[in-house]
């Protein structure tokens, strides 16, 4: 499929068995010959050989860069140790990266294209769930920091997605149900009839699923490229309170897609008050949660005061007034501007 781009596409092949093919689409979509392959320690094992195997079979030369698994290797210092072994493989501007990994890796490797030799194209390969519906779209790169998460970052759009379900399969259960929180969330700002057909979805067949996602992302991206008019603020429903959940934590008690979760069963109590989001959709929200097994409920000895503590670095909170996105009715969401400091704290402590 084409994803659209404010400025211009780019083509994203989903289906299984492409990895094998990895060469031949690379080479019809980037001729060029150099790349380096940004994998993490991980997918490396799993998959690395294969990648290889399949670009140099296709006549590319590719150099395999791995980092450390985990989202602590999301910095940085990274992305420099990054650059300097492609400067030191002979890497130049002519080449490109493949990120062959999760959103971390998909993160990291888009910003090193970014910047090394002031930008060279990026092929996304996605390996989680999460990765394919929502972070490999988009073109939003970067890394963490100590003060934040993704506050040093580019926006640099992929020139090639290849999203190969079969790599799903060795996916950890926890890791694949992250990909349903923002599955859930496309959902509920976007797309009512995915909302109704997620309680039935077939995992054995994935495809229309993901190329959904990327069509309502990739249509919200397109409205807002550079995240300045507002319309990709959209994507954030259940986020402002999700981000802060996922600090509260030290990113260690929840993966992302889990403080998501709670996020936006937050951000439905809040929506219920503000919105007018009836009552039973709130609690199919809550229940469609659950049959992706995502939490819903806070721990009861969950410190609540340090998820008001962090919400204050959320970027929303611009200048003291709180961008917060509501929905009135599944698949409809908008940003709002009267929701109080208040309404969040009630529906923290209602979680
Ligand atoms: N750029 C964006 O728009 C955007 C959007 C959402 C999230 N993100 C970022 O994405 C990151 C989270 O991504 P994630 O949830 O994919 O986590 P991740 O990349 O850390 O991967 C999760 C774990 O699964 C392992 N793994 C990945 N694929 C596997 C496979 N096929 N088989 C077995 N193990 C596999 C990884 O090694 C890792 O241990 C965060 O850094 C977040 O900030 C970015
Ligand atoms: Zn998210």
């Amino acid at each position: 499929m084409e994803v659209r781009g404010a400025t211009h596409g780019y083509p994203a092949l989903v289906g299984s068995g492409l990895l094998q093919q990895l060469g031949e689409y690379t080479r019809k979509y980037l001729p060029r010959k150099t790349c380096a392959i940004i994998s993490d320690t991980n997918i490396a094992l799993l998959f690395g050989e294969r990648v290889i195997n399949s670009l140099t079979g296709a006549g590319f030369q590719p150099t395999l860069i791995t980092i450390p698994a985990g989202e602590q290797s999301k910095t940085l210092e990274q992305a420099g140790a990054i650059c300097d072994q492609m400067i030191a493989a002979g890497l130049d501007r002519q080449s490109f990266v493949i990120g062959l990994g999760g959103g971390m890796v998909g993160d990291i490797s888009g910003f090193v294209a970014a910047i090394f030799h002031r930008g060279i194209p990026h092929v996304q390969i996605p390996t989680t769930l999460l990765a394919m519906v929502d972070s490999s779209i988009g073109g939003k790169t970067g890394v963490n920091t100590s003060a934040g998460k993704n506050l040093i970052g580019a926006i640099h759009h992929p020139s090639l997605v290849i999203d190969d379900v079969d790599l799903l399969k060795t996916l950890p259960r926890r890791e694949f149900n992250q990909g349903f929180a923002e599955i859930i969330k496309h959902a509920i700002t976007a797309d009512a009839e995915m909302f109704d057909a997620l309680e039935h979805v077939d995992l054995s067949k994935l495809e229309p699923l993901i190329r959904r996602n990327i069509e309502i992302k990739s249509n919200i991206v397109a409205k807002d490229e550079l995240d300045r008019t507002g319309a990709r603020v959209l994507l954030n429903f259940g986020h402002t309170i999700g981000h802060a959940i996922e600090r509260a934590g030290d990113y260690r008690e929840f993966r992302h897609g889990e403080a998501v979760s709670l996020g936006i069963v937050a951000a439905a109590g809040v929506s219920m008050k503000k919105a007018g989001l009836p009552k039973d959709q709130r609690d199919a929200i809550v229940d469609l949660l659950n049959t992706f097994e995502l939490p819903t409920q806070l721990p009861a000895n969950f410190s609540r005061e340090k998820i008001f503590d962090a919400l204050k670095f959320d970027k929303k909170f611009e200048a003291g007034k709180i961008r917060f996105v509501v929905a009135s009715t599944i698949g409809s969401a908008r940003l709002s501007s009267d929701v109080t400091m208040e309404d969040i704290r009630e529906a923290v402590e209602q979680l």
